[in-house]
């Protein structure tokens, strides 16, 4: 099964990129991290298309049984990094895909309005959004260790069994071509 995440965060030290490494580490799942592949500024101009960065991700995300996102909350909503990359992308790629949802908030109850920035993004592109989604705060972090406090790693391990659950139903689905 193959699970794609995507780190949001534009910031190449920041508390998105650790969460990624973590769940890098923990769970083996492929990451692009948008801090590091100098995606262009979306324009729809066909020569995009053309580009290997972009090439790379939709090709990346299209292979994908589910997708994860990662984003800090911005201005109450997703980074303006992670919208740029999902603007490259469409229902070609997305159509029922499940796709988990992961905010990095600044603590003072932040974290939801990204999370539903990206649930109606998800359904702009035909994806399967889960119900199950997290916020990560500041004090989620274990920072000596470049990862997550253990209540914090718990709760990112079930959303990932949530997700590795829809992505197993889609196989099903696709197994069975019931749609
Ligand atoms: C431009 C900007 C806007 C932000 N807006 C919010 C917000 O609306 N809600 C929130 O909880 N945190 C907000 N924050 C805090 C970030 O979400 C938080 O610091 C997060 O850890 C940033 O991600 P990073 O550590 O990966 O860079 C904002 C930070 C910046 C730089």
């Amino acid at each position: 099964m193959k699970i794609l995440v995507i780190s949001g965060g534009p910031r190449k030290h920041g508390r998105t990129a650790i969460a990624a490494r973590f769940i890098e580490r923990t769970y083996g799942f492929h990451t692009m991290d948008l801090s590091v592949m100098e995606m262009p500024m979306y324009t729809g101009e066909e020569e995009q298309a053309n580009e290997p960065v972009v090439k790379s991700l939709r090709q990346a995300v299209l292979e994908a049984d589910a997708v994860l996102l990662l984003s800090p909350e911005y201005h109450s909503a997703m980074s303006g990094a992670l919208k740029n990359a999902l603007d490259f992308l469409g229902s070609t790629q997305f159509l029922h895909k499940p796709v988990g949802l992961l905010a990095i908030a600044g603590g003072g109850k932040g974290g939801i309005n990204c999370l539903n920035n990206m649930r109606t993004v998800m359904r702009g592109v035909y994806a399967n959004a889960i119900p199950r989604q997290l916020v990560l705060d500041p004090s989620t972090f274990d920072y000596d260790t470049d990862g997550l406090v253990k209540e914090a790693a718990e709760q990112v391990d079930g959303l990932i069994e949530e997700l590795k659950m829809y992505a197993r139903i889609g196989q099903e689905i696709k197994a069975h071509q019931i749609t």
